[in-house]
């Protein structure tokens, strides 16, 4: 395993750079940029190369499991609601076994002051919670995200899932993480209607889904808006940050790092079609800054 001095890393940009290159797990690089690193590859081994305590801050949006030919609402059309052989149960155990390698991993590879956001719904969200429990992660938060425009329920026997749960840890109970209060206080999320001037912001978050504007490139089954992404990393990381997202899909999280501007980030997606669209949405990002962090604080 490479070891990676990250002592300097809130001084030294290049330092940092040239840090992020030597992550050189079993695999090159998908993609490398000056502040952007994709693998595509199983999370499970590159997250196995990379240095203990090197990662600021982790957002998983791991799969569902929940795949199992139901259908859906899109559009007003009844479609199946398979998202791809990655989404598909192997049953309780093993899937609870599943989450709990990467949430391992995940903790191995925070700082002592990071944290981890962990994206779901009911399919998955309460064996992740648990197993951040049992690994000693010190829970902050849990975030209900709720859609707006949530896709309607067609059988009409229950409610219609129009939320979905985030989950914000730290690694150490005592350390001290990052949190901008100031700047989600005061910060303009024109998604937030019912935020009134200068209140704290609320575990309650009004966003809807990804627009087609965020899928010229393609489409991920599941992906997240990019308003979600860029309030997680505005709220909880700060300037040359290393963020790490192991089921990086459509590459959201990749794109909110260049968004907000200031920080690293590393993603780890499996399915090459991921890879592919994430990327051409990097190169046309790139340069771009689209939310100045400053005019929040
Ligand atoms: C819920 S989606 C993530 C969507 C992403 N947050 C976005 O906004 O586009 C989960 C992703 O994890 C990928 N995946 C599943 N198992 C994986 C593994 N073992 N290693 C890396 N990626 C994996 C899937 O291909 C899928 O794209």
């Amino acid at each position: 395993m490479i070891k990676l001095n990250m002592g300097n890393n809130k001084n030294n940009f290049e330092e940092l750079i040239s840090n992020l290159s030597m992550l050189k797990p079993t695999k090159e690089p998908y993609y490398y940029s000056d502040n952007l690193i994709l693998y595509n590859d199983n999370c499970l081994e590159v997250l196995a190369n990379i240095p203990e305590n090197s990662i600021d801050m982790i957002f998983a949006d791991p799969p569902y499991l929940l795949s199992n030919n139901g259908f859906t609402c899109q559009n007003g059309r009844r479609v199946a609601v398979n998202k791809g052989k990655w989404d598909q149960s192997n049953g309780f155990e093993e899937d609870l076994a599943f989450h709990n390698v990467w949430i391992t991993e995940c903790r191995r590879i925070l700082k002592p002051e990071g944290t981890i956001w962990i994206s779901g719904t009911y399919h998955n969200i309460y064996q992740c919670g648990y197993l951040l429990q049992k690994n000693n992660f010190h829970i902050l938060n849990d975030v209900a995200w709720f859609k707006p425009n949530a896709a309607p329920n067609l059988s009409c026997r229950f409610f219609t899932a129009s939320h979905e749960t985030l989950l914000w840890a730290r690694k150490e109970k005592k350390a001290k993480h990052t949190f901008n209060y100031e700047s989600m206080k005061n910060g303009c999320f024109p998604e937030d209607k019912i935020k009134k001037e200068n209140a704290q912001m609320r575990s309650v978050w009004h966003i809807p889904t990804a627009g087609k504007d965020e899928k010229e490139f393609g489409r991920h089954p599941t992906q997240k808006p990019l308003s979600l992404l860029n309030r997680i990393i505005l709220a909880s990381t700060k300037a040359e940050d290393i963020i790490l997202d192991p089921f990086s899909g459509g590459g959201t999280t990749g794109a909110a790092c260049l968004s907000v501007g200031g920080r690293y980030c590393i993603g780890i997606e499996i399915d090459r079609e991921y890879c592919k669209l994430s990327v051409e949405k990097f190169r046309n990002m790139q340069g771009r800054s689209l939310v100045s962090f400053e005019t929040l604080t």
